[in-house]
């Protein structure tokens, strides 16, 4: 059955245990599309590798990333899930789109700068051109939307200017992707460096905040977390970044607006605040936990979505394939 609806669609790394930023600023908000949209959520296998990967390490969270998904309210009756490596679309997509993108555009890629720096011993081409294969996992869909957190705006701004340039010289061939940032939540910063975003790679681990660590170790996180030395809860980014991001991880998880929260704690320490964080973090990531336990112990079942999956994506995905194919001048049999 053909299904005209717009499209969404989205990915997550299976490269590291998951923050609650990738759960707030993403994964959280993909099941909202389910309804209105044809959503395919994908677990991106084939970025991860652009660092070096323990491959065991890796097989696993992929079907750990998988069952967070659907832990996290993505149905797999509603939604396309899969993992990227099952469908090689995405790789020959790449090397088309690839033809078409400037060296000069990657080089100005910050996160390749970041990353860089922080692997100076694998600066590998696919570490370079891996806005390229984003940009190919996107356009395959034809995809209208693209919910992600702050830090993936300056890859969706380069999907589009691959858009522009390949739609002018071969029209109508690819959908123009809109990014969907949150207003709150898109960019959670770390607990120890509140001015850097937090990163499943950071290897203090009481700056990041998993989706599945312990709720002991959730409360000592917060209560740890590095915020100033005044004692006012107010929402200040420049002044006051450690506090402001402690506000939006409550608001985030409380669904009160910051102004909300900032009442609620007028005249509160620290020390309560910290506490309440830890406590709405807990009690939302409590249920989820429960269920991705649950789900992981059927790997029979998440190897049965992911081939549902591949297939679906696959049917959507070689029809763009073959467009682009036939615009380009190859011979289709
Ligand atoms: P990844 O795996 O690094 O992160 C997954 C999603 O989580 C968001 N995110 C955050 N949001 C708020 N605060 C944070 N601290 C934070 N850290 C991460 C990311 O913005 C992202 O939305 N290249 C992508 C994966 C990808 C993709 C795609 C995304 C591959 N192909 C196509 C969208 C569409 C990445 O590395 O995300």
């Amino acid at each position: 059955m053909i299904d005209n609806r717009p499209v969404s669609y989205s990915g997550v790394q299976p490269s590291g245990n998951l923050t609650i930023g990738n759960y707030l600023g993403a994964i959280k908000n993909f099941p909202i599309y389910s309804e209105q949209y044809k959503c395919f959520y994908c677990v991106v296998d084939q970025h991860a590798i652009t660092v070096r990967q323990v491959p065991a390490e890796l097989r696993r969270r992929t079907y750990e990333t998988l069952a967070l998904y659907i832990a996290c309210g993505l149905d797999p009756e509603k939604n396309t899930l899969y993992v990227q490596s099952h469908v090689p679309a995405h790789t020959e997509m790449a090397w088309m789109l690839n033809c078409f993108t400037m060296f000069g555009e990657l080089s100005r890629m910050t996160q390749f700068k970041d990353k860089s720096q922080k692997h100076a011993d694998n600066i590998n081409a696919g570490l370079f051109t891996y806005p390229v294969l984003m940009a190919a996992d996107i356009l395959l869909y034809q995809t209208n939307v693209v919910p992600i957190g702050h830090d993936q705006k300056q890859h969706l701004e380069l999907a589009r200017d691959i858009v522009d340039r390949f739609n002018q010289l071969y029209p109508d061939t690819f959908t123009m992707p809109e990014p969907i940032i949150a207003k709150s939540g898109a960019k959670i910063m770390s607990l120890a460096e509140p001015t850097q975003k937090m990163s499943k790679s950071d290897e203090n681990e009481n700056a990041v905040v998993r989706i599945l660590d312990a709720p002991d170790a959730i409360m000592r996180k917060f209560k740890r977390a590095v915020t100033d030395s005044d004692s006012e809860i107010r929402f200040d980014p420049e002044n006051k970044p450690g506090v402001s991001n402690l506000l939006t991880i409550y608001s985030c998880f409380s669904g009160k607006t910051i102004e909300e929260s900032e009442r609620e704690f007028d005249g509160k320490g620290y020390g309560d605040f910290k506490a309440a964080v830890g406590q709405v973090c807990c009690d939302k990531l409590i249920p989820v936990q429960e269920e991705y336990r649950r789900i992981l112990a059927d790997k029979a079942y998440l190897e049965e979505v992911m081939k549902k999956g591949a297939d679906e994506a696959s049917y959507y995905a070689r029809k763009t394939l073959s467009k682009v194919r036939r615009k380009l001048g190859f011979v289709n049999l």
